[in-house]
């Protein structure tokens, strides 16, 4: 009836929601898009040029598209009753109360959505559950759009995203795959095939599998576990080589040479952090409960468990190296956000250091080119039980430094916990003068000429490297 092929509504204009949608509208101008939220204020930011989230390249995706075929809006209802394809991405965290709390993912916001589709729909829709989800909620979906009085048909689809903060746009606009899982009756098949040919407008055909839904939904969980226990996996091994003398980067290079177990992942680190690692990876294991498969979920949560011993060890040996205390000792945190190119600290290892620091009685400077000091507090809150409301000492003891000089001046060590890649051009000799001596370095993602580092005067340790 008008300019448009297909019309999509996605609920959660968040880190998935926004940056998919705006490559969904870049590639496709015959299909309508519109990114709708409960928030306000996300939404506002999203029609801005001063975007709600910081992702290399984003700005321009949306500038191609915003107001062309892809729209932002609060508009819930109105907007569900537009579209032929409603996805569903907003947030499932992980259970903080009740059956599971601590494991279970709360799909919560995604029955909201389902019971708001139900209710406000005029058409028949398919329903496309974006987020990561325990396997079988497709039908939990299912079940509440059936509830719908008006006799219409919904098709729910699971089209798991793949994509990783920093690179998204890269990873949305080349992606190893997109998939599809879907009922395998023929209007079943048909939905899929309908989405399908979406991306079909940029995507080989080749790389859009699809699947049944328990096998897609259940592919997410899969992939993100696999790739957490890579680094859970070399960053065990860093703990050896700190112990015997070997190099966790050589150890990297050599084993990843091996085709068959690939170069990538490999990188050992402080920890790693993110919002999804860790809520999918306790998502499997509980899901593993559920069914009473005990070995099962035990072997995935030693994933979860190595990434808590690695965060812990880090913090416990920079005051062992440091004579055993930190108190009132000045302390640089290089890097808060959970990886480079991203302004997200949702469970970043950064947080962990500079909790136990806190603890010490350090005073900590924290620089990061991205992260904001509101976001820092929030982010302790929800996930320490810690903020400046609670606890009116953290907020003197924690100081967020304007570049990094600042924040290394007088201090006594300095600790890499984000691979920023300004921090590899550093002016390191100007940053030694102006410390406290002897001065430390702590390079907790290994991206430092150590060797340089140490012929300036630097007292140098890194992850699963000799000191
Ligand atoms: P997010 O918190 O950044 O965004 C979610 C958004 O959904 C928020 O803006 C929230 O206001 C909105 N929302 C919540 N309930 C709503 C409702 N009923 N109606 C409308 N809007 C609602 O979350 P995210 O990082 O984008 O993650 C979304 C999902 O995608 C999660 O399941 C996550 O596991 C998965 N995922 C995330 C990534 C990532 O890199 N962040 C990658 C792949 C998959
Ligand atoms: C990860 C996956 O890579 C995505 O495919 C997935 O879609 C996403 O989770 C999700 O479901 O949310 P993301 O968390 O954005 O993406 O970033 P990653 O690049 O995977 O890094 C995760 C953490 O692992 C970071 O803290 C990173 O520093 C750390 N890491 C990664 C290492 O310590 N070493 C490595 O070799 C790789």
């Amino acid at each position: 009836s008008d300019e448009y092929d297909v019309k999509i509504c996605c609920m959660g204009a968040g880190y998935v929601g926004g940056p998919t949608m705006a490559v969904i509208a870049k590639m496709c101008p015959r299909v309508r898009v519109c990114v709708v939220d409960l928030n306000q204020k996300q939404i506002d930011a999203w029609n801005t040029d001063e975007l709600p989230i910081y992702e290399p390249g984003l700005l321009d995706v949306v500038k191609t598209a915003r107001g062309r075929n892809l729209f932002f809006s609060t508009d819930i209802s109105g907007e569900i009753q537009k579209a032929d394809i409603v996805f569903i991405s907003v947030n499932t965290p992980t259970k903080t109360q009740g059956i599971g709390a601590g494991r279970a993912a709360n799909i919560k916001n995604c029955e909201l959505c389902a019971r708001t589709i139900a209710e406000v729909s005029t058409t028949d829709k398919i329903v496309v559950e974006k987020s990561t989800v325990p396997v079988r909620t497709a039908e939990a979906i299912r079940r509440v759009l059936k509830c719908n009085d008006k006799g219409l048909n919904f098709q729910v689809l699971s089209n798991p995203e793949f994509l990783a903060e920093g690179t998204a746009i890269d990873d949305l606009e080349s992606p190893d795959r997109v998939l599809i899982g879907g009922s395998q009756s023929p209007e079943g098949l048909a939905a899929a095939e309908k989405l399908a040919s979406v991306y079909a407008n940029w995507i080989p055909r080749e790389r859009i599998l699809t699947t049944n839904l328990w096998s897609s939904e259940c592919s997410k969980l899969v992939a993100n576990a696999f790739l957490a226990q890579r680094v859970s996996s070399i960053n065990s091994i860093s703990a050896l080589c700190e112990s015997t003398g070997a190099d966790v980067s050589e150890i990297s290079r050599a084993v990843g040479m091996d085709d068959r177990i690939g170069k990538r992942f490999l990188q050992a680190s402080v920890g790693f952090g993110g919002s999804c690692f860790q809520k999918d990876i306790l998502n499997l294991v509980y899901l593993c409960e559920t069914y009473g498969l005990d070995e099962c979920a035990e072997y995935w949560n030693q994933v979860v468990k190595m990434n808590d011993y690695q965060k812990k060890r880090f913090s416990e040996k920079m005051v062992a190296k440091m004579f055993n205390t930190v108190t009132g000792k000045k302390i640089s945190i290089l890097g808060y956000a959970f990886k480079k190119d991203t302004g997200d600290v949702r469970e970043t290892p950064s947080m962990f250091v500079v909790k136990d620091l806190y603890a010490e009685g350090a005073r900590i400077h924290v620089y990061d080119p991205q992260v904001k000091r509101e976001d820092m507090w929030s982010e302790m809150a929800y996930t320490c039980g810690i903020s400046p409301d609670t606890d009116p000492k953290l907020d003197a003891a924690v100081t967020t430094s304007p570049d990094a000089y600042a924040a290394c001046e007088g201090s006594h060590s300095v600790a890499i916990l984000t691979e920023w890649d300004e921090f590899k051009t550093l002016d390191y000799e100007k940053i030694y003068k102006s410390m406290s001596k002897p001065a430390f370095i702590f390079d907790g993602r290994n991206i430092l000429d150590h060797d340089k580092l140490r012929e300036i005067g630097f007292e140098v340790h890194a992850i699963g490297k000799p000191d």
